[in-house]
């Protein structure tokens, strides 16, 4: 395979990871509509689902694939005959196909979930790899809970499964256990150690339990990984996966240092949230980072005067960049005069200093009595300034 070095792909996995989320569940129509927004967003693959795991499944990936042409179309098996042969039959509309097939690879997952050995696991590793091949040419395989495994035996694994024919390697942290420090320093042991590394692309998959899923990720992209697997706003089992839209800013923001590109059209990334997030009925924390409803809005009366004076005292992304039309001052009791004085000028009122003082202590007054002070409220205010004058 040829790659460009500096580029980075983008592996969406909100309608499989994502979609396990209780209460999420997507029709298929709905699932179309989505992977068509991820296309025309730029993303490199699309895990549409897990096609063994129910007959609704299935027939996502079937319809997704022949309605979605851009992104490599990638469906979830374990590692058995079973799962790949239905993967197989599910994807066989997909223009650019990937089985994605793995194991876990932890001494808890081989003991606790399959009763078994890591000598069996890593021969069953292998032995779906080349049996997925034989349907497709791109066969992703992930070790699962990779993030408490042993670096030792997942070399060992990941070894095996890129002789057994392996595209894409993925490294999990299925648990968001590792710290950044230790999950780069597991990929990059990967790397030093794993005699045909190169012969494969490494991926990071990283969940959020300790709010680590971003930094993770980046710490693995730092250390060699070339693919990320994320979601929109970050939704996934649990407390989430890595979410697309920050890992895209942060390298985007951080070009200079990590000198990667993505195909995002980051414009796409606000808009996109919002949709997944009503068809998906998973409300955006209101601090959520980049697509949050706070993520632009300033309301202390420092900041408010710092971002009015220049936008990038307080703002280290342009929030028309991620599709956002600009950023908001909240009106509140802790804004100051250069606040009040933006949006009386947004309302149309010339205001002189003297008179701003003391429409300030009235706005003051009102902004104690209310939380937020909205235009309304403003017009009201110049309204009984104008009588009382
Ligand atoms: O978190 C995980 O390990 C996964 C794998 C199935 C890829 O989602
Ligand atoms: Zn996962």
């Amino acid at each position: 395979m040829l790659h460009n070095p500096n580029h980075l792909y983008i592996f969406d996995t909100t309608l499989r990871d994502g979609e396990q989320v209780p209460g999420s569940q997507l029709t298929t129509p709905e699932k179309i509509i989505i992977g068509e927004a991820l296309q025309s967003l730029g993303v490199d693959i699309i895990e549409a689902g897990f096609p063994i795991s129910s007959p609704g499944d299935f027939q996502s990936v079937v319809e997704l694939s022949k309605a979605v042409r851009e992104p490599i179309i990638c469906a979830l098996t374990r590692a058995n005959k079973g799962d790949i042969d239905c993967a197989a039959e599910a994807l066989k509309y997909a223009k650019r196909p990937r089985i994605h097939t793995g194991i876990g690879s932890s001494d808890m997952h081989i003991k606790y979930k399959f009763n078994s050995t890591r000598e069996a696991i890593l021969e069953r590793a292998a032995e779906a790899v080349k049996y997925a091949k034989q349907f497709v040419e791109d066969v992703e395989f992930y070790a699962e809970d990779a993030g408490r495994a042993d670096n030792v035996y997942l070399a060992q694994m990941i070894e095996a499964v890129i002789a057994a024919g392996a595209t894409v390697v993925n490294i999990p942290d299925t648990n968001g256990y590792c710290l950044p420090e230790q999950y780069g320093a597991k990929i990059r042991f990967l790397k030093e150690n794993v005699k045909n590394i190169d012969q494969a692309i490494i991926s990071v998959h990283c969940h959020n339990d300790l709010g680590l899923a971003t930094a993770n990720s980046l710490s693995g992209i730092q250390n060699g990984a070339r693919q990320v697997e994320c979601t929109i706003n970050g939704i996934g089992e649990r407390a989430g996966n890595t979410s697309l839209e920050e890992v895209v800013m942060a390298l985007k923001t951080h070009y200079q240092t990590l000198q990667f590109q993505t195909n995002i059209n980051t414009k796409q990334l606000y808009p996109l949230s919002a949709m997944v997030s009503r068809m998906m009925r998973m409300p955006v924390q209101a601090n959520k980072a980049i697509v949050g409803r706070n993520a632009f809005a300033h309301s202390s009366g420092i900041h408010q005067d710092g971002v009015l004076k220049h936008r990038e005292n307080y703002e280290i992304i342009n929030p028309e960049d991620v599709g956002i039309d600009q950023s908001e001052i909240i009106l509140t009791a802790r804004s100051g005069r250069h606040a009040l004085k933006h949006h009386l000028e947004r309302l149309g009122y010339t205001i002189e200093r003297i008179d701003l003082d003391q429409t300030y202590q009235r706005f003051l007054t009102l902004a104690d009595e209310k939380k937020e002070i909205k235009d309304d409220d403003l017009l009201r205010l110049m309204g009984e300034e104008a009588e009382s004058n």
